[in-house]
This record gives C-alpha cells, sequence and structure tokens, in this order.
C-alpha cells in the first residue's frame, strides 16, 4: 500500500490559532481529517507578545486536530504574519554545461536568484518562484529534462524581521512543534481561496483577519505582491468600544450583529455599560460613523499596496475577500462601489475530508498552508525532507 501524505498545517492568527491535519490524495487534493481553531490571546497585528499564551492556544488547537484525525504529527508547516514581512525580487541566470536541465541546476539557479539584498536585520521566510526560462521561453512549469543551453529563474524572496521569526520559533517549538517550513500567511490565504483561473486572468486577494490584512496580488499566473497591512477587524471591534463606552465583548457583539457598510437605519439598541451597572441605548447612526471612520483608514492602507502595481486595466477576476474580517456584512458593495472591480467572498474550496467544517473564510490560510506543505512534498517522513526544507526555509543560503 502506498505511504501516506500526511501534513500539519499550523496558522498563528491575531486572534485564533488555527490547526489542520491533511492528507494527500489524488492530483495533489487536499483531504481534511483534523481541523480546530482555538482563540489566543497574546497576539497583535499579526505577531507573539505573550509567548506562553500564545504556544498554549497551538498545543490545544493541534491536539484537537491530531485527534479528530486520529494522528500525533507533530512537525507542522506555519503560518508567518505581520507588516514586517517584505518581498525582494531576485533573478539569475545559468549556463547548461551538459546540454539539458538536471535537477541540480535548476536548484543552482533558483539559489543564484535567491541572493538578494535583504532590508536591514531581515531572515528569509519563503521563497516563491515566479517563472523559470530555457533559453529564454519563459513560462516553464517543469524544466528538468529540457534540452537548452541557458536556464533562468525568477523569485520573489519574502523576508521577515529575525527577532520576529526568532520569537515565532519559539513559541512552536514551546508547542511541542518541529516546524518544517514557515509561509507568509497572505500567500497561504492565496492557496487556500484561489483558483488557477483567477491567478491567471489577475486577482486581488484581501485575507481581513483579526489584527492584520494580507493583500495578494496575482497576473499571468504569477504573483506580482504580497504585502500586509496592520489593521484588520479587532481595530473596529477596539473604536467601538471606546467611542461607544462598552466592554470589548460587548463591541464584538455590536459589530457582528449591527455593523453593516454603507448602511445607516435609524435604529438602536440597549446594552450595558462598561461597569455593567446601567444599560445604554446605542444608536445605529454612531455605530455607523466609527465603522466608517475606521475602513476608511483601512481602505486608504489597502490602496497603498495596489498602487505598488500597474494596472493597465483592473483585476479581471476581481476582488477576492476572506478571513473572517471579510464577513463584515455590506463589505462586497462597498469595495465594488470604491475600486469599480468585482468583490466575491471566498473560503476554502476543493476540499475532501471534511470540507463542510474547513469552509469558514477563517480557515483559508491554514488550509493554504497544507497546500504549500504537500506541493512542496513536505509531508510526514518525506525521504529528501531536509533539501526541500533547504530550499524551502532558505536562510541557509544567505
Ligand atoms: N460575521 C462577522 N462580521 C464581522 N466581522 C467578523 C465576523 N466574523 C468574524 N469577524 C471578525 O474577523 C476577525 C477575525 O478574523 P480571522 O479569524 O481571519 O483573524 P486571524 O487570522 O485570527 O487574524 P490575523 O489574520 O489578522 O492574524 C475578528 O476581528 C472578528 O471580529
Ligand atoms: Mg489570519
Amino acid at each position: 500500500m502506498a505511504k501516506r501524505q500526511l501534513v500539519l498545517a499550523v496558522d498563528v492568527g491575531t486572534t485564533k490559532v488555527s490547526a489542520l491535519v491533511g492528507e494527500g490524495r489524488q492530483d495533489n487534493e487536499l483531504a481534511v481529517l483534523g481541523i480546530a481553531a482555538t482563540p489566543v490571546v497574546g497576539m497583535r497585528r499579526g505577531l507573539v507578545f505573550e509567548a506562553e499564551r500564545v504556544a498554549l492556544a497551538i498545543r490545544d488547537a493541534v491536539n484537537r486536530a491530531n485527534s479528530m484525525a486520529s494522528t500525533d504529527l507533530s512537525v507542522a508547516g506555519v503560518s508567518v504574519n505581520g507588516d514586517h514581512l517584505k518581498i525582494t525580487p531576485g533573478q539569475a541566470k545559468i549556463s547548461l554545461r551538459t546540454g539539458s536541465v538536471r535537477a541540480e541546476d535548476l536548484r543552482l539557479a533558483i539559489q543564484k536568484a535567491c541572493q538578494v539584498k535583504l532590508p536591514a536585520d531581515h531572515e528569509v521566510v519563503q521563497v516563491i518562484r515566479r517563472g523559470v526560462a530555457v533559453d529564454g521561453f519563459r513560462g516553464v512549469v517543469d524544466p528538468v529534462g529540457m534540452v537548452g543551453h541557458r536556464l533562468e529563474a525568477e523569485v520573489f524572496v519574502v523576508s521577515g524581521l529575525g527577532t520576529v521569526l526568532r520569537n515565532l520559533r519559539r513559541v512552536v517549538a514551546m508547542a511541542g512543534l518541529t516546524p518544517v517550513g514557515f509561509i507568509a500567511g497572505a500567500r497561504a490565504a492565496a492557496d487556500g481561496v484561489l483558483a488557477d483561473d483567477d491567478r491567471q486572468l489577475g486577482v486581488v486577494l484581501l485575507d481581513i483577519g483579526g489584527g492584520t490584512t494580507g493583500v495578494t496580488i496575482y497576473r499571468g499566473g504569477h504573483l506580482q505582491h504580497l504585502g500586509v497591512v496592520p489593521i484588520g477587524g479587532e481595530a473596529i471591534t477596539a473604536d467601538i468600544a471606546v467611542g461607544l463606552g462598552v466592554v470589548a465583548a460587548q463591541a464584538e457583539r455590536l459589530k457582528l450583529e449591527y455593523a453593516h457598510l454603507g448602511e445607516a437605519d435609524g435604529g438602536s439598541v440597549e446594552v450595558r455599560t462598561v461597569n455593567g451597572q446601567s444599560v445604554k441605548r446605542i444608536e445605529f447612526g454612531e455605530l455607523q460613523e466609527i465603522l466608517d471612520a475606521r475602513i476608511e483608514e483601512w481602505a486608504g492602507f489597502v490602496e497603498d499596496q495596489l498602487r505598488l502595481v500597474e494596472w493597465a486595466k483592473g483585476p479581471a477576476a476581481g476582488v477576492v475577500v476572506t478571513g473572517g474580517g471579510a464577513l463584515l456584512k455590506g463589505m462586497g458593495p462597498f469595495l465594488e462601489a470604491r475600486w469599480g472591480w468585482p468583490v466575491r467572498l471566498g473560503g476554502p474550496q476543493g476540499l475532501q475530508g471534511l470540507s463542510d467544517l474547513s469552509r469558514s473564510p477563517g480557515y483559508s490560510t491554514v488550509v493554504g498552508v497544507a497546500r504549500g506543505l504537500l506541493a512542496t512534498g513536505m509531508e510526514r517522513g518525506s525521504r529528501d525532507l531536509w533539501s526541500r526544507v533547504s530550499l524551502f526555509i532558505t536562510r541557509m543560503l544567505r
């Protein structure tokens, strides 16, 4: 019987840790065998601030996913988030002495392309292959075995602040896990949600989380941009709490139940005040004003990211919003009116196994991490695990 391809993926989000045990099926399809989310405190805007609490949440989510799947996996792929993440393009050209492309030629070309100058104090998180050309022919999917004289490789090196990455590695170890690779959360969310056609046509993926918004742009099948904005749904909740003088839990409930972008009706609702002693009437109009101000700021930050790509015309496949924050009522019509591009809500697609349980937009990132592990062959017990790890976490390449 063929060996099972099992992967453990962990998404350390600002509001929750998600863990997924998956199995690779035919054609790299992902079957979800176990999936769980544990609320976390101790993260801010995608970064670890309280190691113990984050480690506990990771352990809890992983234990639950493992027990659903009847597995005991502890080697995990882990998401990295935060606005410190940067992408740096790199390219390299090598000549092919044997007249054809061998696996080691490809590895060498990619290694050379990765030798970019990174921002100060940055470490490599992940290398994203953008394209390979043999004798100038671009768009080659797998060049190994092709005949030619010259091999060119183009990559994006995703890097992040060393201290942030060291702390993330530390909490992962404290949770009893061995990280097998790190994946930029924004990229993983795209892998969780987008279809090949979206990437080919051109698409903007917004992963609107609690503390961050990941912006990933694809065109012609390749990544064009990846960036992280340090604002997510928690900022709206915090504004509501301060603006209306209610506790965070009430502010969150008001947001989930009554906040609606672009729509202020004349209603009101009664809630308890911060000290819990008296009741306060909240006009929906007030809620609307708070919401509008924060969303305006958020949209401005996202637009700063969109401007980093040259647009002859908009993304043909439109904008896909995912992450828990994308569930804010009225988000789609608000962005459509603002940018004039079609907007749709996206969640994990094309899954086998526990697909119903995994469909929430909050799981897009963890699903993408699992897909990334399968695509790079980093399942448990993979024979050439370490050579792949070295390609993946290319810290060694520097
Ligand atoms: N129905 C809803 N309406 C509005 N906001 C929602 C809804 N459901 C969830 N949210 C918001 O989504 C946010 C959490 O999203 P998500 O789980 O994707 O974040 P995360 O991955 O933990 O954080 P990050 O990606 O920023 O690190 C919270 O701010 C929450 O209030
Ligand atoms: Mg997230």
